[in-house]
């Protein structure tokens, strides 16, 4: 049972369950992009963000990658455990594209001959600033063991989708995930994995099916989102 409202996010609400470990996430339809700045609806993205994420999280647990999930509610909703989030996007690059392709000056779509591992801090009036190792530690945001830890589920989290992924049909140019902390102090894989926190590239035609097409203002967003829903869901 949802119980009050805790928090609105840009694209999701948590709500508080009687019981104090559990929470219960919804999914929302808004999108936003450029640190909110950018503001629009993608219809059904809520339904399809919640179930993509569900149906990867549990692929991911099987694969021992810890996550934050309990159970799907509905098409929107769902119960997750109760987790302090680590205060950091990690992002996981295969292919240059975005924010690193305008850094480095290396064009969209250059294959990285190593994969990049990124941290930003997560603060909305800071425009969430890269950070490394040594600001994490610093500013006591991950112990050395967490953020190795985080480090190792990230990457078991690239193996695994960019291989289950590429079977679809989609190339996994890079994505963010995020990390909370349990009561008792496992750190466990939280928020969500889809269309608006991964690049999904079309095998085949390289065609864009992700938040980037709401992004970069391209068209036929829904139908990249539903695209992507089908190829994974079957
Ligand atoms: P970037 O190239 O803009 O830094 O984005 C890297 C990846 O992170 C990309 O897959 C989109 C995702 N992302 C989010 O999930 N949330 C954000 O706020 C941003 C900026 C990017
Ligand atoms: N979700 C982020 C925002 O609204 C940015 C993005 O996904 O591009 O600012």
């Amino acid at each position: 049972m949802k119980k009050e409202m805790l928090y609105e996010g840009k694209a999701k609400k948590v709500y508080a369950t009687e019981d104090p470990e559990v929470l219960i996430v919804s999914y929302k339809d808004d999108a936003t992009a450029f640190n909110g700045l950018k503001k629009g609806t993608i219809v059904g993205k809520g339904a399809i963000n919640n179930r993509m994420t569900n149906y990867l999280m549990k692929k991911l647990e099987e694969e021992g990658v810890p996550t934050h999930f309990i159970r799907e509610l509905n098409d929107t909703e769902t119960e997750v455990k109760k987790v302090t989030i680590v205060p950091l996007e990690v992002i996981v690059r295969n292919i240059a594209a975005g924010s690193l392709s305008k850094r480095l000056g290396l064009p969209e779509g250059t294959k990285l001959k190593k994969t990049v591992l990124e941290y930003s801090y997560k603060d909305d009036a800071l425009g969430d600033p890269m950070v490394n190792d040594y600001h994490i530690f610093a500013m006591d945001l991950a112990t050395p063991e967490e953020l190795n830890l985080i480090a190792k589920y990230a990457n078991m989290v690239n193996d695994y989708l960019s291989k289950f992924l590429l079977e679809c049909g989609i190339v996994l140019v890079d994505f963010k995930i995020e990390f909370g902390k349990t009561s008792d102090g496992t750190i466990i894989l939280a928020d969500e994995i889809s269309p608006d926190t991964c690049r999904f590239w079309d095998a085949k035609t390289g065609e864009k099916l992700d938040k980037d097409r709401f992004r970069r203002d391209l068209g036929n967003v829904e139908g990249a989102y539903a695209e992507v829903f089908k190829r994974i869901m079957g």
